[in-house]
């Protein structure tokens, strides 16, 4: 079988290819899986996706109707598929439950350390020879309080980081980790958690209960030195509310790895293109504010893990085995 990949970044592919090596052909497209990009999958019985995929549901009916049975989602977020309809029309839908949250979590830090210690600015005046210290004043994170929005395993690795650092810890979940609070973390509300600390850290998942989980009212009860990091997905910040409180002079770094509006920009090069979205636009001016694109998991350690994890998907999905990583099951199961 040919199973075809969209959204595969360039060093992901050879990747890709030796894993499924001996088992399955795989074809990796660049272009992501869309109403206009759906109908390429026209008999394709697996489709392995990734996380500025969208398969809504006009994509799906499209999949199913060309006879796709398998969605393998090379991420552990699934927000990008709608799992009911896929259900409804037959499409077993697995993803990838675990890989290295280190790759995230560090990533979350090297976002809050980059903003509160101005590395980019500092970079950029160095290679133009200007060594003035101007400006470039940051904050000590010992003796600070960290805030971990969501300490399931990327926070849990987060909070660790925040430990070694010797930062007071508070967390907010559904679920309390003994993990975390065996580090010292003290379980609060969100509110009380947004008032009380120097560092706000997301690691919630995007479902309807924590869209906009960061909007104008949790903005305003932050710290106006707050450092912000979202690293999860860019639907738990109401962006224009962040804007618009960046515009007063607030936050001393906000460090966002995702944004609400993603799909179509990130992993993509529009540097040739007018710019269509005024509110990143906006956003990337703020000197305070760092914009990547979707990277933190981006290591080797945890893109070989999602390979090598998609491969064993794809294999339990012909074998008629389940794993904890599987959305939707067969609907024969
Ligand atoms: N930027 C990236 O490259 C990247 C990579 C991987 C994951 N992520 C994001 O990180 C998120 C977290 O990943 P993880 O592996 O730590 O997941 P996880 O399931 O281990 O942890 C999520 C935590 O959120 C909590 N939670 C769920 N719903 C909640 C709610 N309504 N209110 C409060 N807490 C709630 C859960 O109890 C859990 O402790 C993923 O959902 C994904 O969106 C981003």
């Amino acid at each position: 079988m040919e199973i075809l990949a969209f959204g595969v970044q360039a060093d992901e592919k050879p990747l890709l290819e030796k894993a499924f090596a001996g088992y399955h052909d795989i074809r990796c497209l660049d272009v992501f899986l869309n109403e206009d990009t759906a109908p390429i999958a026209v008999g394709r019985e697996v489709v392995c996706t990734s996380v500025n995929c969208e398969l809504g549901s006009r994509v799906l009916q499209t999949l199913a109707a060309g006879g796709t049975r398998l969605i393998a989602q090379r991420s552990t977020g699934f927000n990008n598929i709608d799992l009911p309809v896929a259900e409804g029309i037959g499409l077993t839908v697995a993803r990838v439950s675990y890989y290295s949250p280190y790759s995230v979590a560090e990533f979350a830090w090297t976002l809050a350390m980059a903003v509160n210690r101005r590395i980019v600015r500092a970079g950029n005046r160095t290679r133009d020879f200007d060594f003035r210290l101007d400006g470039l004043m940051g904050r000590d994170m010992h003796g600070r309080t960290a805030g971990v929005l969501g300490t399931g395993k990327i926070g849990e690795a987060f909070t660790r980081i925040a430990h070694g650092f010797g930062m007071r810890l508070l967390g907010w979940d559904v679920v309390e980790n003994p993990a975390c609070a065996a580090l010292g973390l003290q379980y609060v509300s969100k509110e009380e958690l947004l008032t009380r600390s120097d560092l706000v850290s997301l690691h919630v998942p995007l479902m309807p209960e924590t869209t906009h989980l960061i909007d104008a009212a949790a903005l305003g009860a932050m710290k106006d030195d707050a450092v912000l990091v979202n690293s999860s997905r860019g639907g738990l910040i109401d962006t224009q509310a962040l804007v618009t409180e960046l515009r007063a002079g607030r936050f001393t770094g906000v460090g966002l790895d995702v944004y609400e509006a993603e799909a179509g920009l990130f992993f993509l090069d529009k540097s040739l293109e007018p710019v269509e979205d005024d509110t990143l636009a906006r956003l990337v001016t703020f000197p305070n504010v760092l914009v990547t694109s979707h990277q933190a998991y981006y290591t080797a350690d945890a893109v070989t893990q999602i390979v090598d994890a998609t491969v064993r998907n794809v294999l339990d999905y012909t074998a008629g085995r389940r794993s904890e990583n599987v959305l939707v099951p067969r609907s024969t199961d």
